[in-house]
């Protein structure tokens, strides 16, 4: 009998996870709570929300899950993995204090200074005035406000001056926008340089790297707009040479997985560090607790091997034992959204042209869903169309191609996904 496999969210990135595990012949069933139109193609959806982790719990044990692989944050600071595994599932994501490597930025930046991880230099605050006059002592100082707890990737605000960084700390600790999230900011020096995404997998002791991705965090081309969860990506990043990546590894990752094990809180499961590369070395921006949307749907389908077994080789504390190959060939993925994202935006409306895509050129849904008018739009990122090819702008030109074949109402997508 094969594995049955629980997987929680409903982003591309769970679409992506769903597929891929799907084709393992180790895995006799994928449950998505609480998955997308996409994921209904390839699993079982689940009415469950992803904080809602007493019902999560109860579907396990119903469902007679044995595996369970982490892909979003939103369930692992609740203990969802500590839970599932004292009730005898297998877990391949880290428990409630592992998790803390993201759910709390100030947790995390203080990890960072005992391992020696190279970071922005930071402060945080939890009392607002107390802040505000940390503020108004840096004139010129252009710095970064980051709420400490989770916020979808859109809890950090980049300041070009004293006024924007007063604002944003109001955004977070007066107005609240990110909740409890902004109970405690960290006001952090601004770097300047470029960006790349390192995921790796992690049984606890070790860790294999994954290829580096760049990710398209604003909406509009140009790297212009508000920040959104990710526009699009693509792998492997121009611009990491083999020396690079090796001192990613060195020094942000074995240090990471290194020091969570000395604390007593072992990293298993899939630690994404958020980097940039600057004229001084690499620094981490922040560490992720989970896998990267957009970036997860241009890793998998790179990944040759079985996605079942390195994770659940990962689980067992053996990933040593597996090999994990990737294809050489570029990945290009390009979001869709729903025009207004990642502010107001409509939902409801009939999307075409998911099945005219080429052969080879995958869609991986997010906000989707099906009612009776057919495939409708359902959330802010509505869908991811990745394509691969030889090259990058091979890869580039056919997603392109692709994404013109899909329609719907205010559709929204960069331009500009690796144009490099
Ligand atoms: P984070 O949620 O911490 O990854 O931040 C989101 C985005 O804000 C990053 O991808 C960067 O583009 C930007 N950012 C975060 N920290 C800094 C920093 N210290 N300096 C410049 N930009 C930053
Ligand atoms: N695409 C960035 C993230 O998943 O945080």
């Amino acid at each position: 009998m094969g594995a049955r496999v629980l997987v929680v969210g409903s982003g591309g990135r769970e679409h992506a996870v769903a597929w891929k595990l799907r084709q393992s012949p180790h895995v006799e069933e994928v449950f998505v709570a609480p998955g997308n139109a996409g994921t209904a193609l390839v699993a079982t959806n689940l009415p469950v929300q992803p904080k809602d982790i007493d019902s999560l719990c109860r579907a396990a044990k119903e469902l007679r899950i044995d595996f369970y692989l982490a892909s979003m944050d939103d369930p692992q600071p609740l203990g969802l993995v500590d839970r599932l595994r004292a009730q005898g599932v297998l877990c391949y994501g880290p428990t409630q204090a592992a998790s803390r490597i993201e759910a709390s930025k100030v947790w995390a930046k203080e990890f960072m200074a005992r391992h020696a991880i190279p970071t922005a230099a930071s402060l945080s605050f939890t009392d607002y005035q107390e802040a505000r006059n940390y503020v108004e002592s840096q004139p010129d100082g252009p710095l970064v406000v980051k709420a400490s707890g989770l916020a979808a990737g859109k809890g950090a605000i980049v300041c070009n001056d004293m006024h924007e960084a007063l604002n944003a700390l109001d955004i977070i600790m007066v107005r609240r926008d990110f909740g409890a999230a902004g109970n405690e900011v960290v006001l952090e020096e601004r770097l300047y340089g470029w960006e790349t995404s390192a995921h790796a997998f992690c049984d606890g002791k070790t860790a294999v790297m994954m290829p580096f991705t760049s990710d398209y965090k604003r909406a509009q081309d140009g790297d212009i707009g508000l920040n959104t969860g990710g526009m699009g990506a693509y792998s492997p990043s121009v611009g990491v040479d083999a020396r690079l990546a090796e001192q990613i590894r060195h020094d942000v990752v074995d240090r990471a997985v290194a020091g969570m094990d000395a604390e007593g809180a072992p990293y298993n499961g899939t630690l994404f560090p958020g980097l940039m590369v600057t004229d001084e070395g690499v620094r981490v921006l922040e560490f992720n607790a989970r896998w990267g949307d957009p970036e997860t749907q241009v890793l998998i389908p790179r990944l040759e091997s079985d996605l079942f077994e390195v994770c659940h080789a990962a689980a067992e504390g053996r990933l040593a034992d597996v090999e994990v190959k990737w294809s050489e060939r570029p990945a290009v993925g390009v979001v869709m959204a729903s025009g207004g994202y990642p502010a107001t935006y409509k939902l409801g409306h009939v999307i075409e042209g998911v099945d005219d895509v080429d052969e080879g050129v995958l869609v991986f849904h997010a906000g989707t869903k099906q009612d009776r008018r057919g495939l409708v739009t359902n959330g802010g990122r509505v869908l991811t169309v990745v394509a691969m090819g030889d090259t990058l702008e091979e890869a580039r030109t056919k997603a392109y191609s692709n994404v013109a074949r899909i329609h719907f109402t205010d559709a929204h997508y960069r331009e500009d996904i690796a144009k490099v």
